[in-house]
């Protein structure tokens, strides 16, 4: 009897970032195949220029295609996003989908209409975000901070080393006395992964807003009826650039959100 192959699905971030909506589709979609590359060697994207991260995305994107026919791509990083879509859309016949800010239901969910985006450098500058603002947040005060520093205090907790909640207030300082801040959209997705440390922070905020189970969602429907280009199962794995330090606690992490291997991608 064929052993019916299950849709691969690769998420694609500078870092640990897109575990965060990774584990929103596995989530929702646990039998699909999954592959995470993290380009590690370019880390941290959030003040790179918009041609290198356009070249690093789709390069890394086309050499896994290459070794497993890819399904669905979830670009599962909100700096990558802004700039690199149309690219991607461009070459790929799959379907890409980006990661977008989550202004929209910030917008629906604030009562105060003052809300908080926080995001990369790179992300809070881009026409993108402002496009999105004008669009769905015209009524409400939006306050913005763009942060390398909490990205790479993300991936340092992540790596396994200890992070110091004093340096992440001094990232947030200008909203401490914004009493009626109600919502906060996380608009990179490594901050998912520090909420409760965001949440400490920012006591007065009752909402912290991402796009992970709305990508879950997405991702469930593109992939309905879909004609798996794979012939083979493959096993859920994922790839980084250069070669983690010995001892790294990333390793241990991978292996816990359902990952059996971490190879070295030589693009
Ligand atoms: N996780 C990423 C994002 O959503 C990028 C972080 C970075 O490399 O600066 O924007």
């Amino acid at each position: 009897m064929d052993i019916q192959v299950q849709p691969t699905i690769l998420f694609f971030d500078s870092g640990v970032g897109g575990f965060s909506v990774y584990r929103e589709v596995k989530k929702l979609l646990p039998d699909y195949q999954y592959l995470y590359c993290f380009d590690n060697e370019y880390f941290p994207y959030s003040e790179k220029s918009e041609e290198e991260i356009i070249e690093r995305t789709l390069k890394i994107c086309q050499h896994l295609d290459q070794i497993y026919p890819l399904d669905l791509i979830v670009i599962a990083c909100n700096t990558a996003s802004t700039v690199a879509l149309p690219s991607l859309r461009k070459y790929f016949s799959i379907p890409i989908v980006g990661t977008v800010p989550a202004i929209k239901p910030a917008a629906e969910k604030t009562i105060t209409k003052h809300i908080g985006l926080l995001a990369t450098k790179g992300t809070v500058k881009r026409k993108y975000l402002s496009d999105l603002v004008d669009k769905y947040a015209a009524d409400c005060c939006v306050e913005k901070i763009g942060s390398t520093k909490l990205v790479e205090l993300t991936e340092r907790k992540l790596h396994g080393y200890p992070i110091d909640l004093d340096e992440i207030k001094s990232e947030l300082v200008a909203w401490e006395k914004m009493e009626d801040l109600d919502c906060v959209v996380l608009g990179c997705t490594h901050f998912p992964l520090i909420k409760s440390e965001l949440q400490q922070c920012l006591p007065q905020v009752t909402h912290f807003i991402d796009s992970g189970f709305a990508i879950a969602k997405r991702v469930e429907f593109l992939l309905r009826d879909v004609k798996v280009r794979s012939k083979n199962q493959i096993i859920n794995q994922v790839f980084c650039i250069k070669p983690l330090l010995e001892g790294d606690g990333l390793r241990k992490l991978i292996y816990s959100l359902g990952f059996e291997m971490l190879n070295l991608l030589n693009i």
